[in-house]
C-alpha cells in the first residue's frame, strides 16, 4: 500500500481541505506517511494569497530534488490554489510535479496517482472549480476534539486585491441540513469544538447564517461554536445578538478591516467605509461586551499615502482590535489590483508594517490586562512546544493561554486563573 504525506501551506480552508483529500485517499487504499522522507506520494496543499506564500512552496518543492532522484516511483502533486492559478505553467516552474490538481477536482486525486503510477506523464487536473463538492465529506479528521466544517466554497466579493475568487470559483453554499448531519456526527465522536468555514460566512445562503448557528447550537455535545471569516458588508446585528444570546457561540469576531481610509477601501472594492465599520464594532462591543474583535489589515496598498496610513493607524486606536493580522500588499495576478502600480517602497511598507504592529501590540496588551485575576474556561489545544510541563489552551475569545498541567487534559475543558497577561498570551494556573 503507497503511503501519502500531505503538506499544507495557507488558510483553514486548506487545512480543511487536505483532511478531505486525506480521508478520501485512506477510503481508496492508501496509507497515511508519518514523514515526507518515508512517503511514497507528496501532495502539497498550497495558497496563493502573497506572492511570498508561493515562493515558499516551490522552495520546498525544489528541494525534493535529491529524494526524487533516489526514489524512482515518487509521486509529487500540487493540489489547491496555486494549482488552479498556475496550471499548466507549475510544470514548467517545477518538473519535479507530477500532477496539477485545482480544489474543485480534488475528489479525483485517487485516480490521478493511480494514473500517475500506470502512466508516469504529468497530469493537470483544473475544470471542475465551481462545482459543488460531493456533499457528503470522508469521516477523517486529523484532530480528536476540535474540527473546521465547511459550509460552502468559492467567494463573488472581487476585493481588487484578492486571488481568491480566480481560484477558488463562484460561491456556493453546502446544504444546511448536510452542515447539521457533519456536525452532529462529529458531536457523537466525542468533538467539543467546532469552526464553521466559508470566504464569506455571513453570505451563506442555505438560510441565515444566525439561523444556521442556532440549529448547530442545539446538537448536544458540542460545546464550542466559532465561525470565520466575516465580511463587515454582510455582517449584521443580527449575527451579534445569535453569539450574545446562543450559548455555545464562542464570544470572538473576525472582521477583517484592511484600511481605516475610504479611498483605499474604496479601491479595495470592499463596499464598506471606515464610519461603517466603526459603527459596526461599536454595536458588536455593545451586544457583547466580554467579546473579542480581531481583523486583518494590508500596508502598502497601491496608491497609499502617509495621510491614508494614518487613518487606519487613527482608526484602530478607536476601535482597539484584541489582536490583527497584518500583512505587506502583494500584487496577484489576475486581481485587479495587480494592473495598479504597485507605488509604495518595500521599505516603506516596511515601516508602516512595523508601526502597525507596535501599536496593535500595546492595544492588544491592554485589551488582555483586565484577564488577570479571572477564572477563564479554556479548551486545552496541547503540549506547550518549548516547556513540555506547560500546556496550551484556547478561551473562547479565542486567546492564547499557557498553564502547567499534566498532558491527560488535552481536548479537555478546564479553568485557570490567569495570573499575567502579556499582549500574545495569558498566563495561569489551573483552578
Ligand atoms: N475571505 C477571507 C480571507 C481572505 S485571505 C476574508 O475576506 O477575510 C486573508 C487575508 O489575506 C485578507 O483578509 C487580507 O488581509 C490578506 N490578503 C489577501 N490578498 C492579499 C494581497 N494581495 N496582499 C497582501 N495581503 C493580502
Ligand atoms: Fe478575497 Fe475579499 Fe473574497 Fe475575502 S471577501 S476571499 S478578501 S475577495
Ligand atoms: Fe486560502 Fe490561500 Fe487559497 S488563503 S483560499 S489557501 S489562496
Amino acid at each position: 500500500m503507497k503511503k501519502v504525506f500531505i503538506k499544507t501551506f495557507g488558510c483553514q480552508m486548506n487545512i480543511r481541505d487536505s483532511e478531505f483529500m486525506m480521508g478520501h485517499l485512506l477510503e481508496s487504499g492508501f496509507r497515511a506517511a508519518k514523514s515526507i522522507q518515508n512517503a511514497d506520494i507528496i501532495l502539497f496543499n498550497s495558497c496563493s494569497v502573497r506572492k511570498h506564500a508561493e515562493d515558499r512552496l516551490f522552495g520546498n518543492i525544489a528541494d525534493l530534488r535529491k529524494l526524487k532522484a533516489k526514489k524512482r516511483d515518487l509521486v509529487i502533486g500540487l493540489i489547491g490554489c496555486t494549482a488552479q492559478s498556475h496550471k499548466q505553467k507549475a510544470l514548467e516552474n517545477a518538473p519535479l510535479i507530477d500532477f496539477v490538481c485545482g480544489p474543485g477536482n480534488e475528489a479525483d486525486i485517487p485516480s490521478l496517482i493511480n494514473a500517475v503510477l500506470l502512466g508516469r506523464c504529468a497530469i493537470i487536473a483544473t475544470d471542475k472549480v465551481d462545482e459543488k463538492r460531493p456533499e457528503l465529506f470522508p469521516k477523517y479528521r486529523a484532530e480528536k476534539f476540535k474540527a473546521h466544517v465547511s459550509i460552502g466554497e468559492g467567494c463573488n466579493n472581487f476585493c481588487s486585491y484578492c486571488i481568491v475568487p480566480y481560484v477558488r470559483g463562484k460561491e456556493r453554499s453546502r446544504d444546511a441540513k448536510d452542515i447539521i448531519r457533519e456536525a452532529r456526527d462529529l458531536a457523537e465522536r466525542g468533538f467539543k469544538e467546532i469552526t464553521l468555514l466559508g470566504q464569506n460566512v455571513n453570505s451563506y445562503k442555505g438560510c441565515s447564517f444566525a439561523k444556521l448557528l442556532e440549529k448547530i447550537n442545539k446538537i448536544d455535545g458540542i460545546e464550542r461554536i466559532r465561525f470565520m471569516t466575516s465580511h463587515p458588508k454582510d455582517a449584521t446585528p443580527e449575527l451579534f445578538k445569535a453569539i450574545r444570546d446562543l450559548d455555545k457561540v464562542c464570544e470572538h469576531l473576525h472582521l477583517p478591516l484592511q484600511s481605516g481610509s475610504d479611498r483605499i477601501l474604496k479601491l479595495m472594492n470592499r463596499r464598506y467605509t471606515a464610519k461603517k465599520y466603526l459603527k459596526l464594532a461599536e454595536i458588536y462591543k455593545k451586544l457583547v461586551p466580554e467579546g473579542s474583535i480581531t481583523t486583518d489589515f494590508i500596508v502598502g496598498f497601491p496608491g497609499e499615502t502617509k495621510r491614508d496610513f494614518q487613518d487606519t493607524l487613527d482608526l484602530m486606536k478607536k476601535i482597539r482590535f484584541d489582536s490583527a493580522f497584518t500583512f505587506k500588499y502583494s500584487p496577484r495576478p489576475p486581481a485587479r489590483s495587480a494592473r495598479f502600480k504597485d507605488s509604495v517602497k518595500k521599505e516603506e511598507k516596511e515601516d508602516r508594517l512595523k508601526a502597525l504592529l507596535e501599536l496593535q501590540s500595546k492595544i492588544s496588551l491592554e485589551r488582555n490586562k483586565p484577564a488577570e485575576g479571572k477564572i477563564l474556561e479554556v479548551l486545552v489545544d496541547g503540549v506547550n512546544k518549548k516547556d513540555a510541563v506547560m500546556l496550551t489552551g484556547r478561551t473562547r475569545t479565542n486567546k492564547v493561554v499557557v498553564f502547567e498541567g499534566d498532558k491527560r487534559l488535552v481536548g479537555k475543558l478546564v479553568n485557570v486563573r490567569i495570573e499575567y497577561a502579556a499582549p500574545y498570551v495569558l498566563k495561569g494556573r489551573k483552578i
